[in-house]
């Protein structure tokens, strides 16, 4: 808990904590899926297993940092994982019906800008005004900026179709 980290995040601390929980809602449920991926692809997809288990491994760390801004503005992060289907904004996560190597790199291209959107809106919200979320909602953008890209590089370059 941090009285001074909520003091300091000040009148638009309750916006702040909204986003963050959205936040760790879309993280944990991106963990979720790309570890789902990484163990049940099919066809082509399979030779690309290490690289979603390697998202899943990055957005568990993601969702980590977000919890402990969360705590630090006396925010308990919620217990429930249904809580973070709903919080996330993304609708039922399904990740069997994306099992093809295509459709599992587009879907994860949708949670990818969802939270790339979130984290912009986050760090517009909080710049001059409290930098500890500041900070965290650049560090988290950048990292899923490079993963969009990414994603969009293999996508382009797939020779299935
Ligand atoms: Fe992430």
């Amino acid at each position: 808990m941090g009285k001074k980290s909520k003091e300091i995040a000040g009148a638009g601390v309750d916006g702040t904590i909204a986003m963050l929980k959205k936040a760790y809602g879309v993280e944990l449920s991106a963990f979720h899926y790309f570890w789902y991926i990484a163990h049940n692809i099919q066809g082509l997809g399979v030779l690309e297993s290490k690289f979603f288990e390697e998202r899943a491994n990055e957005e568990i760390g993601h969702a980590k940092k977000v919890a402990f801004r969360l705590t630090q503005l006396e925010e308990i992060p919620t217990d429930d994982p249904a809580q973070w289907e709903q919080d996330s904004g993304m609708a039922k996560l399904q990740p069997s019906r994306f099992l093809s190597l295509r459709s599992a790199l587009e879907r994860a291209l949708e949670f990818e800008r969802s939270v790339i959107g979130l984290y912009n809106d986050l760090a517009n919200s909080s710049k001059d005004k409290d930098h500890g979320t500041y900070e965290l909602a650049l560090e988290l953008l950048n990292s899923e900026l490079e993963d969009e890209q990414n994603l969009e590089d293999i996508l382009e370059k797939l020779e299935i179709r």
